[in-house]
Formats: C-alpha cells, structure tokens, sequence
C-alpha cells in the first residue's frame, strides 16, 4: 500500500538561470501534492463518521486530486467516482480508470460557472442519486488545509527558516494550510492563472489546469496573502522548459507558474531572503500539452519567456491581465 509513501518529500535548490529558490518536490508523492489532502480528508471524514465504511466517494478534479482520493480509495476500501471535464489529460484519466476511479465527463461549461460549476453540479446530482455517498468537497472544506501541517513541518526540518513562501492558488488549500502551520509568520505570495476569478479577475476560458479558478473557493485565506501573481500559459511553458534543461526537476503549469515568480522574488528582495516554492507534481501528465512543439505552437506558447518583471497594478479591477502582472494586497 503507498500510503506510506505520501509526504517526506525533498527539496532542490533551484539556480541558474533563475535566481536561487528552494522548491518542495510534491511530483515525489506517489499521486502529486494532493496525495496528503485527500488522505486526511477521507480519514477525518471516517472519523467522524461522515463517510462509513465502504461507502461512495463522488468529487469534482481537474486531476490530481482524483489520483490522491484514487490512493485514499484503495487504502480505506472506498469506491471513488471523479466529475471532470474534456481538458483532462489522457495520461490521467486512464491512470485513474487503473486504479479503479469511474470517471464521469461532463460535455459542456456551465454558462455562468464554467467547467466547474458544471462539474459541481453533476456531483451534486451523483450525491443525490446515491444516498450514503460522501463528497470531500475539496474547495471549501477546512481538512483540505489541516491536511498541510506536514508538508510545513518538513519544509522547516529541510530549509529552516522560510521568509517567502511562494503556492499556486486552486482550491486554496495548501497556500492555508502551510502558511498556517509554519512556526513563524511568513510573506506569502499567491500565483494564480490569466482568466481565472479567485482575486477578482474576469473568469475566462484557461488552458493552463490546476491553478486557478471560475469560481471562489472558500478555502483560499485572501486575507493570508501579501502579494497575488497572474501568470500567462507562455511564461509557465517557458519556465517549465527551462526547469527542466537546466535541473531536470520541472512539473506542469503550477510548476512554471510559481518558478516565475519565486526566481523574481529571489533576485529582488534583501540578499539572505528565503524564498520557498512548492511544486505540486511533475511533469509526466503534460507531455501532450507544455512538453509538445505541436501544442505550443498552435497556442502560440513558444520561446516567449517573461519579461524581466511583471506588469503592476493595484486592484484587480483596474485591468483585465493577460501577461505576468502582480498586485500587492497589503
Ligand atoms: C497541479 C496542481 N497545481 C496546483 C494546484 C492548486 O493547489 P490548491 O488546490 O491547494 O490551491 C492544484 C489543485 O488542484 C493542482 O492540481
């Protein structure tokens, strides 16, 4: 069972041609960084006798949030059904068809909501169709941040002191849940997608999966964050290239994404500064997509690296962005 398997994650140093950053590996978890969300859910959730034994898991993932509840499934004896939508990969929707997941697509955006609420929607009809099912409810339930103390102790055993901690922002639960748990106060620094509304932006339709939102989550602690970060899917494709030419260590879009910003803080704050990143998985699932020449071409993601600082502005709804932009939120 690889239950055991979940956290004691390393970390790499990250350099050139980045300025230096440490980055948490969770791509080293057997499913991703959702691995230790989905296993204290359902063990919290047995605990207080909200799931029962053997009962139906149903949830919403735009992926690797289904590959922890798929582990969290076997280890606790649950069948596990995922809701997604057409933008998951191939690569997981078949590991997830071999680890016993029944996975259920929906075929069209909610007007309004997105492919989420769309997604959210259909769970809601699973729930009601299956009385004694139980649903983790990764965007707003509290133990999908509880489940990070963990990764906040090694972090400290690992790298000391952390000064900047640097989390892509999806349901918001593990930028909570580590900021919380560290034994000092830190300058937390979300990054979210172009196109996605959990800071107040426009949703639009998103390529870039796993970060970012079309709806608000209550999981994200807004008032936690110092600064928030939108990056655009040809920055993160650029720096997860990159990573990976350089370092062989890369991941997927929150992976590029969160490079981008760590690297530029590491270069503009006070020499000494710890910046810290956490990786959420690597890069297998994105061979099709950041990894293809063909992908990126007909998106237009390629050898467009990001300036060398973000475009700024002070409330989200001074300007629809569309390239790295930052905004200072205290
Ligand atoms: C690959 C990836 N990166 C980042 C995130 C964002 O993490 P969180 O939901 O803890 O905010 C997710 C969430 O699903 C994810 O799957």
């Amino acid at each position: 069972m690889a239950s055991h398997l979940v956290g004691g994650t390393p970390v790499c140093l990250v350099g050139e041609p980045f300025a230096p950053f440490w980055a948490k590996l969770e791509g080293a978890n057997p499913g991703g960084l959702k691995d230790r969300a989905a296993l204290h859910i359902v063990e919290r959730a047995r605990a207080r006798g909200e799931l029962a034994p053997g009962a139906m898991i149903v949830e919403s993932t735009s992926g690797t949030f289904g590959l922890g509840l798929a582990l969290a499934g076997i280890v606790h004896g649950h069948p596990v059904t995922v809701v997604t939508d057409p933008g998951m990969e191939a690569l997981v929707h078949r590991l997830l068809a071999a680890y016993g997941v029944r996975v259920e697509t929906v075929t069209a955006p909610h007007p309004a909501g997105g492919w989420q609420r769309a997604r959210l929607d259909r769970v809601a009809a699973l729930l009601a169709e299956h009385p004694g099912a139980y649903c983790p409810r990764q965007y707003d339930n509290p133990d999908n941040v509880d489940a990070y103390a963990g990764l906040a102790a090694e972090l400290v055993g690992q790298v000391g002191r952390v000064d900047v901690l640097v989390c892509s922002v999806g349901t918001g639960g593990h930028s909570a849940g580590i900021t919380k748990a560290l034994p000092r106060p830190v300058s937390l620094v979300g990054v979210d997608s172009v196109g996605s509304t959990i800071f107040g932006q426009p949703s639009r339709p998103r390529l870039m999966r796993g970060l970012g939102s079309s709806i608000h989550p209550h999981n994200v602690a807004h008032e936690a964050f110092d600064e928030v970060h939108w990056v655009a899917p040809h920055e993160a494709v650029w720096a997860c290239r990159t990573l990976a030419a350089t370092h062989f260590t890369t991941g997927g879009w929150s992976v590029g994404a969160v490079t981008v910003v760590a690297s530029w803080l590491a270069r503009t704050t006070p020499a000494g500064t710890r910046v810290v990143a956490v990786f959420p998985d690597g890069p297998a699932r994105y061979h099709a997509t950041i990894y293809d020449d063909g992908f990126c071409a007909e998106h237009g993601l390629l050898d467009r690296p990001p300036a060398d600082e973000p475009d700024e502005i002070k409330s989200a709804d001074e300007a629809e962005v569309v390239r790295w932009t930052r905004m200072v939120t205290r």
